[in-house]
């Protein structure tokens, strides 16, 4: 049994040690243990329905994992990370850690729970199962190399323009919630959401690539540039080199036409012409029309991230 302290603010020393750990963890497993909105939320502090959990084993200061919990829209949503000193014990880690992050759904109320693993093996379902999870969702990692080839070469590529922060804010935001309305990490962007991302050191308006339909708004492609991850010990970890389709869409009103196809083979080439020699992006494995047209243009799936799902009840007052 490990000690769980449960944080729902972080101060400073806090967001440091688990950034230690976060580091060692990406560079034994060679991918970022916590996406990019729990990153965020972590350094920020914690948002409304934040908490953090740190594991120790007892009688030790360093820390055996963490876990972050977050509400989303509709439902929580935790992610876990143990270090990689403490992977002997790590099912009993994560366990206590899931345990810790239940427990404080049931003191906020209960309701819907997804639990993130990226490539997650037989141990993590058997934890998942102790702690009464089960299958959700699965997202696939597609990737695809770097430039298209002949096959592509005569496929029709939309006509793109650079996003211009300050201005194309609250379209481009009507549009990502018009065409991700069902989406529930996706679907419910708001000035704030987009703001943060704006404040990235990734963010560049050049890779965000809006297209007009008789000057509206109707589809776009936003690229990110994964740059060098560097660790204290010098180590490069992460995605140097990939070149992200980050978010794509296109208005409801708008699909269907080989909007999509274009909008997407525009993004491709602009990460290639940047120098970028793999593409690489995240679909909802039951998203048939994405998965449809990302293998149509090349992509396979590289790995699986898994989301364990239940329902957590209220705790008795
Ligand atoms: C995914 C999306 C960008 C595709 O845009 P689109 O303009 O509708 O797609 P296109 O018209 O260019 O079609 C692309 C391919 O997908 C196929 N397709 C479209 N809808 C489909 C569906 N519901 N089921 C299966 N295939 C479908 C088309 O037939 C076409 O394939 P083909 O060229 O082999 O015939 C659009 O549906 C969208 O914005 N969806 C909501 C947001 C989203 O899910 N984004 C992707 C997240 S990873």
């Amino acid at each position: 049994m490990h000690d769980v302290e449960v944080k729902r603010r972080m101060g400073e020393e806090d967001i440091a040690a688990v950034a230690t750990l976060l580091r060692a963890a990406e560079r034994a497993d060679r991918h970022a243990p916590l996406g990019e909105h729990k990153w965020i939320d972590l350094v920020q502090g914690g948002r409304a329905g934040f908490a953090g959990f740190v594991a120790r084993c007892p009688g030790s200061a360093e820390l055996a994992g963490y876990a972050q919990l977050s509400r989303g829209h509709g439902s929580w949503a935790v992610e876990y990370v143990v270090h990689p000193a403490a992977r002997a014990v790590r099912e009993r880690v994560v366990e206590d850690l899931l345990r810790a992050a239940i427990g404080e759904i049931a003191l906020s109320g209960g309701g819907h729970v997804h639990v993130w693993v990226p490539k997650p093996d037989a141990a993590d379902d058997a934890v998942a199962r102790s702690v009464g999870l089960a299958h959700g969702r699965e997202i696939h990692q597609m990737r695809r190399a770097l430039p298209l080839g002949a096959d592509l070469a005569g496929s029709a590529r939309a006509t793109l323009r650079p996003f211009v922060v300050g201005e194309d804010e609250a379209a481009w935001l009507a549009l990502n919630n018009r065409a991700f309305r069902s989406h529930p990490e996706q679907g419910a962007w708001d000035l704030e959401t987009l703001a943060e991302r704006e404040q990235q050191g990734w963010f560049d308006p050049a890779g965000f690539l809006l297209h007009e339909s008789e000057g509206r708004l109707d589809a776009f492609c936003w690229t990110k540039i994964h740059g060098d991850e560097v660790c204290e010990d010098g180590a490069r970890v992460g995605a140097r080199g990939l070149g992200e389709i980050y978010v794509i869409g296109v208005d409801p009103a708008a699909q269907g036409r080989g909007l999509g196809r274009s909008v997407l083979l525009a993004g491709l080439d602009y990460l290639a012409g940047r120098g970028l020699g793999v593409a690489m992006l995240y679909v909802d494995a039951s998203d048939a029309a994405a998965v449809h047209l990302y293998r149509s243009t090349g992509f396979g799936v590289d790995h699986h991230d898994q989301a364990y799902v239940g329902d957590v009840a209220p705790a008795e007052p």
